[in-house]
């Protein structure tokens, strides 16, 4: 059976910090609509140019073009086997295309990151991305130092285009107009889980995962094991 997991919570909740490291683990592929559409507008696509002013604004993209973003992705043969999904769905229009998607696929498990909103706002305005290494970091050290380059490879450190206090509180308002009535739509779901994304990093990948198994009804050690056992057998 193919593991299909959907992250979902509001921006700067820990989506794609918590999806990329699940990915890794699980060897599936990490599936961030906001990853796509970003590279498409850095790459200067027709995509690219047709979206940009709507991101930057923090406006979500229509439903049709980004189902049919998703639905070329999972597709190809590397999703077969499972997928964690970042950014999608976002609409009720687009959680019930998901399941068309996946029909014969399999249970798709959908987890909920929850932190309150100034928690939210604190960690978006301090989001930085490295233009060499292309991962996101936070520009205060624990101490709260403001940190200048990377602090894995010393690459330059950029925010995103979306990541002003203003946007990111549209941003927020547009996410709980628009995407709180498909966390409803799955609230019943037997693979719905909450977990609670205002605690450190390594503690969110823990609760994670044991949402995950927990949906698969197995118990947190038996996911964890066949982790362990995949990350031996590519040493
Ligand atoms: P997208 O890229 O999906 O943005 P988002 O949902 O707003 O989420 P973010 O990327 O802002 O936050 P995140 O939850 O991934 O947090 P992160 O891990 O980075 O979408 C961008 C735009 O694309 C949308 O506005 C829309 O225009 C368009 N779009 C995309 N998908 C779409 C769709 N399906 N339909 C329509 N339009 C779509 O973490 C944030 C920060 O916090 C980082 O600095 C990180 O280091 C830090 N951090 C993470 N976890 C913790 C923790 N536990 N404690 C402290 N700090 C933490």
């Amino acid at each position: 059976m193919s593991l299909n997991v959907v992250i979902m919570g509001p921006p700067g909740a820990g989506k794609g910090t918590q999806a990329e490291r699940f990915a890794r683990e699980h060897g599936i592929p990490n599936v961030s609509t906001g990853d796509i559409l970003r590279e498409a507008v850095t790459a200067g696509t027709a995509l690219g140019r047709q979206v940009k002013a709507l991101m930057d604004r923090g406006e979500l993209v229509g439903d049709d073009l980004i189902i049919g973003i998703a639905k070329d992705r999972l597709v190809r043969p590397d999703a077969l086997r499972g997928f964690v999904l970042d950014g999608f769905p976002r609409t009720v229009v687009q959680a019930k295309a998901l399941d068309e998607m996946l029909t014969k696929r399999g249970p798709v498990i959908v987890v909920e990151i929850q932190v309150p909103d100034e928690e939210l706002v604190r960690r978006v305005r301090g989001r930085r991305i490295c233009s060499k290494c292309g991962r996101t970091v936070s520009a205060f050290a624990g101490d709260g130092a403001a940190i200048e380059t990377c602090t894995h490879c010393g690459g330059e450190l950029i925010a995103r285009s979306d990541d002003s206090e203003a946007v990111v509180r549209d941003r927020l308002k547009g996410y709980w107009r628009e995407t709180q009535p498909m966390i409803t739509f799955y609230h019943q779901r037997p693979t719905y889980r909450a977990v609670d994304g205002a605690q450190p990093p390594e503690r969110v990948r823990d609760a994670l995962g044991a949402a995950v198994a927990s949906a698969l009804g197995k118990p947190a050690s038996e996911l964890s094991q066949s982790v362990a056992a995949k990350r031996e057998s590519k040493a």
